[in-house]
């Protein structure tokens, strides 16, 4: 039995599958997010400990036959998350996330003292994890000097699993503290932001062993020795839940972020327009992606505001889809990574007319958010890297009608597995099949439905998208 974890924002997956990778049982423990000021976003990294734990005694409780015979643990997690321990590994601070906008003026520190671009292959942004320590160096001194070591969420769930400091390369890479080429820390990028090799954890490939099961929660969960894999960046090992480790293949994620993600055999940049070029968890094997920081999270803001669930939204729209709505809206709730990269970007409706309503606004977070993902395809397109299908993944998935608009917007062919997906936790678990010496488990899925852009309406997306794009440029260029 393999079990995979995937430490979430809003939550913690655990998923425990045989070794023909059928589900024996799923738990889940909730999480939340603090914001204690404008664009900040935190968590406790204890609260973490508590959600894995809460999800394995729900597995336990459903499967503890199948439990105890627990071979390997592989853990994904949202990335870039600054998690700073003191000398007995105790969090100093609560973790800043993936999606705190706080350090953009550490952002263009960085990028002076040091060429983040060419050995991280990234631009600094506000999301990733050395600005933020930038930004602790900056405002809270004393944390900072009391920093012994820092880890990336997941890692912070390895330590706890293994007693050890490990990070997996494409986790690793989302720091800007690796040189992405040679999967290795660099002493350069590290000194510009004040630190050295000994406040990063080991490194490992994400299908590799970092360390085994403290015999003390071996003995609790009463299981034998277990390996505990390199694991993987949430995206990374989302794309390892589809089989995808090679170049050629693509998905499409519509979760609180939304992703663009695609293989490379070498490692490559396009820096411009944000793209990430990241090591993917598999050796030898690279990725870029575009990520929007506001996709199913633009609906969930405003089923908050309207009171309305997220489906009963989606239902509004479901009934037809003839034309795009009269409204256009803009995602950058959170600010936007791929291709603006300014944290400080607004979102906005335009258009609005006193005759639309909950309706019109709906369908137009549907296409904002596709026309963004959009923006992330060209842009890695313009790195040379080509595709004309995606396998898709995230809650936000789930809707026919968005991924009918998003392949419409798109040109793409999405390709939806028939078993629907169990996304990250399941590329966990396979990274953990590999830590103990399975053979190949990164099989694509059986291809279900299979969604096409939808001919007579993209010329008229066509349209919609160049107001939107005008628009957007002139949103993302100015701060407010
Ligand atoms: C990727 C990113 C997000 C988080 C979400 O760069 O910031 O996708 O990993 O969990």
């Amino acid at each position: 039995m393999f079990l995979g974890l995937d430490l979430g924002t809003s939550g913690v997956k655990a998923l425990l599958v045989d070794d023909a990778q059928r589900t024996m049982a799923v738990g889940h423990g909730t999480l939340t997010v603090q914001r204690p000021r404008p664009g900040w976003s935190e968590q406790n990294p204890d609260s973490w400990i508590d959600a894995v734990q809460a999800a394995i005694a729900e597995v336990r409780k459903a499967a503890p036959r199948a439990f105890a015979a627990l071979r390997s643990i592989g853990v994904s997690g949202q990335m870039h998350g600054a998690t700073l321990l003191d000398d007995r590994d105790r969090p100093l601070r609560p973790a800043i996330l993936w999606n705190d906008g706080r350090s953009a003026e550490e952002c263009r520190i960085l990028e002076e003292r040091a060429d983040f671009r060419g050995i991280g292959g990234n631009i600094v942004m506000a999301g990733f994890t050395a600005p933020k320590l930038e930004w602790v160096r900056r405002n809270e001194p004393e944390n900072f000097k009391r920093t012994r070591r820092v880890l990336l969420p997941k890692d912070y769930v390895g330590l706890w699993l293994t007693g050890r400091h490990v990070s997996d390369m494409s986790d690793a890479a989302g720091t800007l503290w690796l040189d992405v080429s040679k999967r290795d820390w660099s002493e350069s990028l590290l000194e510009a932001t004040g630190l050295n090799r000994s406040h990063m954890p080991d490194l490992v490939e994400g299908s590799e062993q970092a360390g085994i099961l403290r015999t003390d929660l071996a003995s609790e969960w009463g299981v034998g020795p277990v390996v505990v894999a390199g694991g993987a960046g949430d995206n990374a090992a989302t794309a390892c839940g589809l089989g995808i480790t090679a170049p050629g293949e693509a998905f499409v994620s519509l979760g609180t972020s939304g992703v663009l993600f695609t293989v490379a055999d070498r490692f490559a940049t396009n820096t411009r327009d944000a793209v990430h070029s990241f090591c993917h968890a598999v050796p030898e094997t690279w990725h870029q992606m575009g990520v929007i920081l506001s996709a199913a999270d633009s609906l969930n803001w405003l089923s908050e505001i309207t009171g309305q669930s997220p489906a009963a939204l989606i239902a509004l729209v479901d009934a037809e889809l003839s034309a795009p709505s009269p409204i256009t809206f803009l995602p950058y709730l959170s600010g936007e990574r791929t291709p603006h990269n300014n944290p400080d970007a607004t979102g906005s409706f335009l258009g609005l007319k006193r005759d639309q309503g909950l309706k019109e606004m709906t369908q137009a977070v549907l296409e904002g958010v596709a026309f963004a993902l959009d923006d992330c395809r060209r842009a890695i397109e313009k790195g040379g890297v080509e595709f004309n299908t995606a396998w898709v993944a995230g809650g936000g998935s789930q809707s026919e009608t968005w991924l009918r608009i998003v392949a419409t917007v798109t040109g793409l062919t999405l390709k939806v597995p028939q078993t629907g997906t169990q996304g990250a936790a399941l590329g966990a678990a396979r990274l953990g099949m590999a830590a103990a010496d399975f053979e190949n488990p990164f099989l694509c899925p059986t291809t279900g439905m299979v969604v096409e852009p939808e001919p007579d309406l993209i010329e008229p997306y066509r349209t919609r998208q160049r107001y939107f794009r005008e628009a957007a440029t002139s949103v993302t260029q100015q701060t407010p």
